[in-house]
């Protein structure tokens, strides 16, 4: 068996670790003569400015109080159990991710690429991803072949390491998926095995594998090795112009974790979030958020997340009742971004309301990357005027335009509908329900248009009647990680 080689290949990898291990005392000692020098001006300029200034986490004794998992996948969080602490790893040096070196980016890519060393095929033994996908796992046999053929061929046998250039970052059940699907037809893009590997957000602390383990950084690049490849192929040596791109639709809201990273101890609300981590290895990320008017969203992913719960609209207009009553109590004492960010109140919340609130994460995000990296799209749009949604992608995603043919091929692509009849024959949510949700969407809609420097229109015939059930976008999020 190929897992079964052993000592070479330990020694490799402690050799390996040796060689990427970020060398942190320069830039430590470069931020302590700063931080003296500027002393409490740059105190209260970080206070202002939200300044992130990279230092060693302390060593901290912290109790930790864990939550059951259920509702992951949001089927089901109607209530939080205690988890067992003693398993978890905060202070892995894996975990601490602002003190990894960035990775030095090759010039002839368009997509963040660079080499590093092969000394064995054996590459993947530990890959946490392998456990949880057979898509993967059989990928990874694929490349096995690959690497020994190189180790045996090459004089100093390499593989190209990629991460995204794109990310679609959110929403949930707002048409990512569709939108993935059409991007990847695209002759100039790449798709990784899964779509959504939510390593940023969930999976890098050991989400998915029921905080048992944590997934380090370097096996969520493994899940880039394949179109790796293919980057590396299908370019002559001054140009590769072949792109990959991501979309775990958490990765714009969900924090859950943060207060026990490192740089979040001890704070009220989060001071990094997942865009920091981002823009720590991807500064130049192309990131595409799509959206759709908030209460609609909302009854979607009631009706999408619940498959044992007993549908109603009496039944969602008790929870979203409940719901709003909580976020409403909680920002009474509380900043927004505090409750928005916490995942008990998110547990406890019977309908995953704080997703709605677009707004307050976009800051977030504008915080750290340059408006013109973003590409905001509405559900509306997108479906209304796919061809033409479409065309902007790309032209913001700097790849060339689609032949006729190519248009015609994408467009083609089945809209799937993954609501299922019973839920259809539901109809639309109340008017007091959807009245309760206006009220409480309503600041973030205005803030949201503020930001963007439009007005933000969900009009769309969903508003009206359900004929767009029929038409709707494939909204299928069963390839959740
Ligand atoms: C939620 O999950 C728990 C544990 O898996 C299960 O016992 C309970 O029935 C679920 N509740 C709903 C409403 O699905
Ligand atoms: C918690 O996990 C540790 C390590 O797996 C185990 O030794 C301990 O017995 C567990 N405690 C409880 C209360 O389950
Ligand atoms: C995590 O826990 C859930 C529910 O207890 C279980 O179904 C699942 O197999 C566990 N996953 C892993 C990777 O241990
Ligand atoms: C759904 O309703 C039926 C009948 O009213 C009831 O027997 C069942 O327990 C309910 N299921 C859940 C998950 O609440
Ligand atoms: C919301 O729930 C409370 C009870 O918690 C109830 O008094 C109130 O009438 C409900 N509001 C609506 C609009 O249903
Ligand atoms: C908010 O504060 C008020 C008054 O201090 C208190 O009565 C209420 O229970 C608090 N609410 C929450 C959600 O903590
Ligand atoms: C989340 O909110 C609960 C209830 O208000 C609070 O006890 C808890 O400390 C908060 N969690 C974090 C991480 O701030
Ligand atoms: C969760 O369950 C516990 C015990 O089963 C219960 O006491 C608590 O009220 C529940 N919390 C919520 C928010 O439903
Ligand atoms: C709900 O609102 C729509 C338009 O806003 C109105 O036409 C309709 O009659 C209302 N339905 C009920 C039951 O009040
Ligand atoms: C629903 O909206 C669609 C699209 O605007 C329209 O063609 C259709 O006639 C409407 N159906 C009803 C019953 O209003």
């Amino acid at each position: 068996m190929v897992y079964g080689r052993c000592c070479t290949q330990q020694i490799v990898k402690i050799l390996l670790k040796w060689l990427v291990r970020p060398r942190t005392t320069a830039s430590t000692l470069y931020v302590v003569a700063v931080v003296c020098v500027l002393g409490t001006m740059l105190m209260s300029l970080s206070q202002i400015f939200h300044v992130h200034t990279t230092t060693s986490p302390p060593a901290h004794h912290w109790s930790i109080h864990f939550l059951s998992d259920t509702g992951i996948h949001g089927t089901n969080y109607t209530n939080t159990t205690e988890r067992n602490e003693t398993k978890f790893i905060w202070t892995h040096p894996e975990i601490d991710l602002l003190h990894k070196k960035p990775f030095q980016l090759l010039k002839k890519y368009k997509n963040p690429c660079w080499h590093e060393p092969l000394y064995t095929t054996n590459v993947y033994q530990n890959n946490k991803y392998s456990l949880l996908s057979p898509n993967v796992r059989s990928t990874i046999i694929r490349l096995m072949t690959e690497w020994s053929t190189r180790l045996t061929r090459d004089q100093i046998p390499q593989r190209l390491r990629c991460l995204p250039y794109f990310f679609i970052i959110g929403q949930p059940k707002c048409g990512s998926t569709d939108l993935f699907r059409r991007i990847i037809q695209h002759p100039d893009v790449v798709s990784p095995p899964i779509k959504e590997l939510h390593w940023w957000s969930r999976n890098r602390m050991g989400k998915r594998l029921n905080y048992t383990d944590i997934i380090p950084l370097s096996d969520y690049i493994d899940m880039f090795d394949q179109t790796a490849v293919q980057i590396e192929r299908r370019g002559d040596d001054a140009k590769h112009q072949i792109v990959t791109g991501e979309a775990s639709v958490s990765v714009m809201w969900e924090n859950d974790d943060w207060w026990h990273l490192p740089e979040n101890i001890g704070q009220d609300e989060p001071l990094y979030t997942n865009a920091d981590y981002m823009k720590h290895f991807l500064p130049d990320l192309k990131v595409i958020i799509i959206l759709r008017n908030p209460s609609e969203r909302l009854f979607s992913d009631y009706l999408y997340f619940n498959p044992t719960a007993n549908k109603s609209l009496e039944d969602f207009h008790n929870r979203v009742n409940f719901s709003v009553q909580l976020y409403e109590n909680c920002f009474d004492n509380h900043s927004i971004r505090h409750c928005l960010y916490n995942y008990t109140i998110g547990m406890a919340s019977q309908v995953r309301l704080r997703i709605g609130v677009y707004s307050v994460y976009l800051k977030d995000w504008l915080k750290l990357y340059p408006r013109e990296q973003f590409l905001v799209l509405t559900l509306n749009e997108y479906s209304g005027k796919m061809l033409k949604t479409m065309k902007k992608v790309f032209k913001f995603l700097k790849l060339r335009p689609l032949s006729k043919e190519q248009s015609v091929a994408m467009k083609k692509l089945k809209r799937q509908n993954k609501r299922k009849f019973k839920d259809k024959k539901l109809g639309a949510m109340m008017n007091k329900t959807k009245e309760m949700l206006e009220t409480f969407y309503g600041q973030f809609d205005r803030e949201l248009s503020e930001i963007l420097g439009y007005e933000f229109s969900w009009e769309s015939t969903e508003e009206h009647n359900n004929s767009y059930i029929k038409n709707a976008p494939v909204i299928d999020d069963n390839d959740y990680l």
